[in-house]
């Protein structure tokens, strides 16, 4: 080869060069020169596709869950019963993500939850909790602890669009040990209003102002409308990210099975408030998962629905001709899924993702990567290959949010119960709601012989969502900072383009790229 003296020949030379450096997504997936590959089995080669320098708080995540609604970061919690409650769902949804309430339970109880997420935060909350005066104290203390908040208006006969007689907040209740007493014994009659057709803005300059915990919004009868909680204006400015609709509340996903049953579940649901539906079945390519999305189409059409979980580009095709509005990939790849091993069926996640969700791109349908998520490169892989959001359960399984108490492992560590919903534990109802229990994931009623495609086991602890999800979410701003571009569309786009390379790995490529030769390292992965 002919050197060449002059160095500032260097960027025309590489014009010579055919095809760049690095594999185009499509090359790397070939799963005939490769197999199928899945997350492990790659890596992102970089190219810089802006020229200009920017910080990695200039990328933004925001993404489509479902064909209607985009949420501002694109994570999401699993439909699991040690994953996924209110408690999950609200914070999930306050970090910008999304939390997939599990359908492991009552349909009453599912509800529940549905409702207190969208009760959680709210611009004008518009269906308060509202006490009659013949309400007592002990009343007023059981609904704190119910809900999670006090002030309650009290009005003339006890609900709303009734004359607005007071306010019990939770420090008139406190210390009052007489739970017979009245609340209006102790509720506080020097109420600041403010008039209907208030604006959300001027709403909050009175809450500001008059230094009181609720605004309750009358009608010129001093009826009562709706109520503007001060705890929610903090929330606001702790929460820049969260997932909201129109009315500013939460926005609130929840599972239900194929069923026939849940039909009247989902109707519990869809009156709670629920947003998303996710049409849970471990094998979503079924006359009854089909049934199910026309069924939702034809009776909710505000809701979306997402359909899944699938692999293949067949599969998909069939539920978005059936009306899906987004799909949910990925069998076989949880981290307490045995599915590939006992019923030999599932695919790679990497290949799952990528041929699934090129595909749906193509109906403007957008797709989970759900499973097989164990680190923050996981995420951006899952994202780069094409998929909208990313679902994780055995990552968040081990925070404060998600259900269940933390105790102590053998190996002295802080932990706390994860479990495929297809593991015996959940099929025999061990622990949760039983026979009221709408989970039908991975079997019928039917089954006399009951074959587990999912362990119970544990995980360790990740202190609190709070923190854990701006890491997910920063680490993700830096990869994509690092591969210049500066959004999730644009990530896809430069990988359609081939301009986002990607280098398949082996066992020793692997190795080099974890820490080695160290003799001992602490792996602390963010400061909180
Ligand atoms: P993880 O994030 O790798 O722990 O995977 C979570 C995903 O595993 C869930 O969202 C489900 O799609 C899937 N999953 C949950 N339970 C089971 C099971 O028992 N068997 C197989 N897959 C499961």
């Amino acid at each position: 080869m002919v050197e060449i003296q002059d160095y500032t020949k260097a960027l025309d030379v590489l014009e010579e060069y055919s095809p760049r450096d690095g594999l185009h997504v499509d090359a790397l997936l070939d799963s005939d020169k490769h197999g199928a590959l899945t997350y492990n089995d790659f890596l992102l080669s970089i190219v810089l596709i802006s020229r200009a320098a920017f910080p990695a708080s200039d990328v933004t995540l925001e993404s489509r869950v479902s064909r209607r609604l985009t949420i501002k970061a694109p994570l999401l919690s699993s439909p699991m019963d040690t994953v996924t409650e209110h408690n999950m769902a609200i914070h999930m949804a306050l970090l910008g993500g999304l939390g997939v309430i599990h359908n492991n339970c009552s349909p009453d109880e599912q509800a529940e939850m549905v409702r207190k997420v969208k009760r959680y935060e709210n611009g004008f909350i518009l269906d308060p909790v509202v006490l009659s005066p013949k309400a007592t104290v002990g009343d007023a203390k059981q609904l704190k602890a119910k809900w999670g908040f006090g002030g309650f208006p009290v009005t003339e006969n006890g609900t709303l669009h009734s004359k607005l007689l007071g306010i019990v907040s939770s420090r008139d209740i406190q210390f009052h040990n007489q739970p017979n007493d009245l609340v209006t014994a102790v509720m506080s009659t020097e109420l600041v209003t403010a008039p209907a057709g208030t604006t959300l803005a001027e709403a909050n300059d009175v809450l500001r102002s008059s230094k009181k915990g609720k605004l309750p919004i009358v009608d010129e009868d001093g009826s009562l409308i709706s109520l503007l909680s001060r705890s929610d204006l903090t929330k606001d400015i702790h929460y820049p990210l969260a997932s909201k609709v129109q009315s500013k509340q939460l926005l609130c996903a929840a599972a239900v099975s194929t069923h026939d049953a849940d039909k009247i579940r989902l109707q519990k649901l869809v009156d709670a408030g629920l947003d998303i539906v996710v049409v849970d079945s471990s094998q979503g390519h079924s006359i009854y998962q089909i049934a199910m999305i026309k069924y939702i189409k034809r009776e909710f059409p505000q809701l979306d629905v997402i359909a899944g979980n699938i692999v293949t580009r067949e599969q998909a095709a069939a539920l978005i001709a059936a009306g899906a509005d987004g799909l949910r990939i990925g069998m076989g790849s949880g981290s307490a899924c045995i599915t590939q091993e006992i019923m030999a069926v599932g695919r790679p996640q990497a290949a799952a993702v990528r041929s699934v969700s090129s595909f749906a791109a193509r109906f403007g349908v957008p797709c989970i990567a759900d499973g097989g998520v164990s680190n923050l490169g996981h995420i951006v892989k899952g994202l780069a290959l094409g998929a909208s959001t990313v679902m994780m359960g055995g990552l968040l399984a081990g925070t404060t949010e998600s259900p269940g108490e933390y105790f102590v492992s053998s190996e002295g560590q802080l932990a706390k119960a994860y479990r495929g919903m297809g593991s015996i534990a959940v099929m025999e109802g061990k622990g949760k709601a039983g026979d009221n229990a709408g989970t039908a994931r991975y079997f019928s009623e039917n089954d006399k012989v009951k074959v587990a495609q999912g362990v119970a086991g544990s995980v360790i602890d990740r202190g609190s969502v709070t923190q854990f999800v701006p890491y997910l979410v920063a680490g993700v701003q830096h990869s994509l900072q690092d591969i210049g571009v500066k959004s999730l569309d644009a990530l896809r786009d430069g990988v359609n383009r081939g301009q986002v390379r990607f280098e398949k790995t082996s066992a020793s490529a692997m190795a080099e790229g974890n820490v080695h030769g160290l003799h001992t390292h602490e792996k602390k992965l963010y400061t909180s």
